[in-house]
C-alpha cells in the first residue's frame, strides 16, 4: 500500500536514514545509537513513531546540541521523514527505520535517553490489538532502563480510551515513574501541544488533546516508594504532590 509522500519523487534518505535489519544481531551485544551522530557526546533523545518526521524537523534547529533520533517502521513514512531531513541538511535529527520497542529493549544501552517523546502513538481500539500499543507493562520497564537518570518520557495523545491506558500504566508503574505536567516543546505553535502532523489533522477535526510527563525515578527511590506503600497502608489515599 502507498501513502503517494513522495508524489513521483524518488524519496532519498541518504546518511539521514537507516535500517534495524542492517544493525548487527543483539546477541552480539547493544548497539549504541549516539554513534551515528557527528557528536556522539551530546545529550540524546529518541522519537517513537515519527510518522512524516515534523517534530524532528521543527525541534532539532532549536536545540543544536541535542542529538534526536526517529524511529518509524513503516517503511515510505520512514523514507520521506529521512528523505526531509536529507533535504533540510538538518545536522542533528536522524531516523531509522525500527520497530522502537525492539530497538528500546534489545538494542539500546541502558541510560542514554534524556527524553522519549510518543506522539500520537497508533490508539489500536480492538481489544484483542490492545498488546500492539507501544506502552506496555515490559515496554515501560524497557523505557525505564533506556531513560538517563530524571530522562522523561513525553505523550500525548487524542485518543480517550489510549489515554486511560495511559494513566493505567502509568499508576501501576508509579514505582519506575514520577508523573507530572508536560511541558510544550519549544517549536509547538501557537495553541499547539506538539505540533505534529497529526496534532493539526486531529487540531481541524476539533478534537481535545491529552499529555503527561513520566520522569524516571530512581532505584532508591523506588525502594523507598515500595517501602512506604508496605509501612504505610493509607499511602494509596495520600494525595499526589506533583501536579498530574
Ligand atoms: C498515528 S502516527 C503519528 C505520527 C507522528 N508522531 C505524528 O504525531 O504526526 C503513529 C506512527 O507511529 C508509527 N509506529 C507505531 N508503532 C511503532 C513502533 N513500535 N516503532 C516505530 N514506529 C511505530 C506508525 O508507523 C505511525 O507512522
Amino acid at each position: 500500500m502507498s501513502f503517494g509522500l513522495g508524489h513521483g519523487r524518488d524519496l532519498d534518505p541518504g546518511e539521514w536514514g537507516m535500517d534495524q535489519k542492517d544493525l548487527p544481531p543483539f546477541d552480539q551485544g547493544k548497539w549504541d545509537p549516539r554513534r551515528w551522530f557527528a557528536h556522539p557526546e551530546r545529550r540524546f533523545e529518541l522519537e517513537i513513531g515519527s510518522g512524516k518526521g515534523t517534530f524532528l524537523l521543527q525541534q532539532s534547529p532549536l536545540e543544536p546540541t541535542t542529538n534526536f533520533l526517529g524511529m518509524e517502521w513503516t517503511n515510505e513514512f520512514y523514507r520521506y521523514a529521512a528523505d526531509r531531513l536529507r533535504r533540510h541538511q538538518t545536522a542533528n535529527a536522524r531516523i531509522m527505520r525500527a520497530n522502537a520497542v525492539e530497538f528500546i529493549r534489545h538494542w539500546c544501552p541502558v541510560g542514554i535517553c534524556s527524553v522519549i517523546h510518543l506522539y500520537f502513538s497508533d490508539p489500536w481500539p480492538k481489544t484483542r490489538h490492545h498488546k500492539r500499543r507501544v506502552v506496555q507493562d515490559q515496554s515501560l520497564a524497557d523505557m525505564h532502563a533506556a531513560l538517563t537518570p530524571g530522562g522523561e518520557l513525553r505523550i500525548v495523545t487524542d485518543h480517550v480510551e489510549l489515554w486511560a491506558w495511559y494513566e493505567e500504566h502509568a499508576a501501576r508503574h508509579a514505582h519506575l515513574f514520577d508523573r507530572s505536567v508536560f511541558d510544550r516543546p519549544t517549536s509547538a505553535g501557537s495553541g499547539e501541544v506538539v505540533g505534529t502532523n497529526f496534532e493539526r489533522k486531529f487540531r481541524r477535526e476539533g478534537r481535545p488533546f491529552h499529555a503527561m510527563t513520566l520522569r524516571r525515578r530512581e532505584p532508591a527511590e523506588s525502594v523507598a516508594h515500595e517501602a512506604s506503600r508496605i509501612t504505610s497502608p493509607a499511602a494509596s489515599q495520600v494525595p499526589p504532590t506533583r501536579a498530574m
